[in-house]
């Protein structure tokens, strides 16, 4: 494994696990990272925390950054939210995602 790659397990809506290589040097978001690995992440609004079409859920307890109020605003009007729901576009991938686990939220 290179230094600058980590691992992120997505479970798709069928219960599929993937384990995605991760590069952290590239400013990649989580739903970036699912797109290219064609995985059913929309990504309507390019990431603006305006779609939720992104949204997935936490499974692992990594301490990730907290969410910004746009996050937030967003997650507010959006379905299916739990206390471990974040948006894929606002969560850039880094090093302390090693390992990390998340679940793609219903559509
Ligand atoms: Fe639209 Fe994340 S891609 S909210």
């Amino acid at each position: 494994m290179q230094d600058d790659t980590i691992h992120i397990t997505i479970i798709d809506r069928d219960d599929q696990e993937h384990v995605l290589e991760a590069p952290t040097d590239m400013g990649l978001s989580v739903m970036e990272l699912c797109k290219s690995y064609e995985l059913p992440v929309e990504g309507t609004c390019g990431g603006m925390a305006l779609c939720a079409s992104c949204h997935v859920y936490v499974l692992s307890d990594h301490e990730l950054h907290e969410p910004t109020d746009d996050e937030l605003n967003m997650l507010d009007s959006a379905f299916f939210v739990k206390n471990n729901s974040r948006l894929g576009c606002q969560l850039k991938i880094n090093p302390e995602m090693e390992g990390l686990r998340l679940k793609l939220a219903p559509v």
